[in-house]
């Protein structure tokens, strides 16, 4: 059967000081309700959204959020729907190779040959109706090739460095799908320019579709030191038995992302990742420019909370506290953020600095 898996244990390092360890950005209301919706016109977390689209796919109880230990009461309590045993908790964060091992793990054991879409709790995605239409067409790829690999695809629109790239081959006999000729995680500038200007390459959106069995044989080739801790942990029975073998062995588990472990080195094996394009506005909120495009302009400043600006132009001014103002003249190109015990502000062409200036905080505190 097909079950989906939103990975929701990332830390949201530069979109301090708004997102915090104890409460990262996709735990945070950030995302107007939209009142077309019949919303009472308040604000949801990135994380809700991500759960509610697939919803639009798949009945609630094979819906699986996978996050670190310290976040399991936030997210429960975000997702009213989310079955208490289809949340999967890691006792440290261990990047997204070990959390979508983990994951593929469980769901495997609830159904052996489960297909699993794997999705973040990052992403602003509309309309969610081509969004669900692409998820199908990604099930249907698995059906015709049940030992792929399937990357959702976005067509970039700049040479951005933060994303993976996938180069698009021969189409397969799924429309939309085509096997994809190379993987390249965040390449640096000069080579995403020379991506972008072959129009050969799509982003990975950072979503995909596979076998539950697939991706953990995938990682048995290509990551065997997770592929055997997490034998481990599935070997010993569900409960306090397990959830021990789990607090040993996850934490040496080799720190590194799903896309770096599997898709790259995968990719070079031809016919085993496929790419279905994902033709929808699609957002990663990862940074201040990003969450930028989610909040409301005015005179030329994008505002969340509350602002007064006075001929300034160019800014991202945000304030998380109801009491608390912000208030810029003459300011240009900057970004100001305020919160009940930081304001940070630096120009916006630095915001990808704010993770270095967190790590600088956080020496001296
Ligand atoms: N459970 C769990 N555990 N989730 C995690 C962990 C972890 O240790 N680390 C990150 N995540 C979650 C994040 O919360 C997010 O929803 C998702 O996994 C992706 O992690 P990011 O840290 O946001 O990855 P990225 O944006 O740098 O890169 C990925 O996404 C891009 C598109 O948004 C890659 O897949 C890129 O190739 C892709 O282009
Ligand atoms: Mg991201």
């Amino acid at each position: 059967m097909r079950h989906a898996v939103v990975m929701a244990g990332g830390s949201g390092t530069r979109l301090w000081p708004l997102s915090r360890a104890a409460r990262p950005k996709q735990l945070l209301d950030v995302i107007q309700d939209d009142p077309a919706d019949g919303a009472d016109g308040g604000a949801h977390s990135l994380l809700a959204e991500a759960f509610t689209r697939l919803e639009a796919v798949l009945p609630a109880e094979r819906i699986w959020v996978c996050t670190a230990a310290r976040y399991g009461a936030q997210v429960q309590a975000a997702l009213p729907r989310l079955r208490p045993d289809r949340l999967v908790l890691e006792p440290v964060a261990r990047d997204t190779a070990n959390a979508v091992g983990l994951a593929a793990a469980l769901v495997a054991e609830a159904d052996t040959d489960a297909e699993l879409a794997v999705v973040s709790a990052d992403h602003v995605i509309r309309p969610v109706e081509r969004f669900a239409a692409t998820l199908g067409t990604a099930f249907d790829a698995l059906a015709a090739r049940p030992q792929a690999l399937v990357t959702l695809g976005i067509r970039p629109t700049a040479p951005a460095t933060g994303f993976g790239y996938v180069r698009r081959g021969a189409p397969t006999e799924v429309a939309g799908v085509a096997e994809a000729a190379a993987f390249k995680e965040k390449p640096d500038r000069a080579t995403a320019e020379s991506y972008l200007a072959s129009g050969e390459y799509l982003w990975n959106s950072g979503m995909f579709v596979w076998r539950a069995r697939t991706v953990l044989d995938a990682l048995a080739d290509h990551l065997p030191a997770t592929a055997e801790g997490l034998g481990r942990v599935v070997a010993a029975p569900a409960g306090p038995e397990r959830d021990a073998v789990l607090a040993e062995v996850f934490p040496a588990l080799p720190k590194t992302s799903v896309d770096y472990a599997v898709l790259e080195p995968a990719a070079t094996e031809p016919g085993r990742v496929l790419v279905a394009d994902l033709d929808v506005e699609w957002l990663d909120v990862g940074s201040w420019p990003a969450l930028a495009q989610t909040l409301a302009s005015h005179d030329g400043n994008a505002v969340g909370g509350l602002a007064v600006t006075l001929d300034s132009a160019g800014n991202i001014v945000f304030s998380d506290d109801p009491d608390h103002l912000v208030a810029l003249v003459g300011v240009r190109d900057s970004v100001v953020v305020a919160t009940a015990d930081v304001t940070m502000v630096c120009p916006v062409s630095d915001a990808e600095r704010v993770k270095q200036l967190l790590a600088a905080v956080e020496e001296r505190f």
